[in-house]
């Protein structure tokens, strides 16, 4: 009994501190949803549905450029891209360092936090 709870514990605790961290790594999708309104007047959520900027409608796995009938500048449909949650926070994080010359007139979101918090929130929005 003894040995057992010798060999339990450590495990326990093992788990407990990849839970937390976890939990400390995703964002927050409710805090990410006033974030959204940053992108709003440019992006909508709908599919098919286009504004200054394409529809973030199916955004996570797509390759960068490809919405159609939406008009994407040269240095986008080039990049080569595909969005994910590491690409997507990369291009929030310095738009026009990450992709030179593309045309999203957004200064980029400075804080790890928030860029996190919007993409737990875009990961369900998106669907
Ligand atoms: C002032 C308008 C504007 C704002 C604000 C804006 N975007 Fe954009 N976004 C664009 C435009 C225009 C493009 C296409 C750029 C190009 O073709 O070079 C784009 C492209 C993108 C793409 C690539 C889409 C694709 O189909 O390849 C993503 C992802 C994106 N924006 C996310 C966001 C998010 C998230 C926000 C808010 C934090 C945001 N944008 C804010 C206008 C905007």
């Amino acid at each position: 009994m003894r040995l057992l709870q010798l060999l339990v514990l450590p495990l326990a605790i093992a788990g407990t501190s990849v839970t937390m961290t976890g939990l400390a790594l995703a964002g927050d999708a409710a805090k990410g949803e006033k974030i959204y309104r940053k992108c709003k007047a440019c992006h909508a959520l709908e599919a098919g549905k286009n504004k200054i900027g394409p529809t973030m409608h199916g955004v996570f796995g797509r390759t960068a450029g490809a919405v159609e009938g939406f008009k994407y500048s040269k240095a986008m449909k080039a990049s080569g891209i595909v969005w994910d949650e590491t690409t997507i926070a990369a291009y929030l994080a310095d738009p026009k360092g990450y992709i030179p010359k593309n045309r999203m007139a957004f200064a980029g979101l400075k804080k790890e936090k928030d860029r996190d918090d919007l993409i737990a929130y875009l990961k369900e929005a998106t669907q």
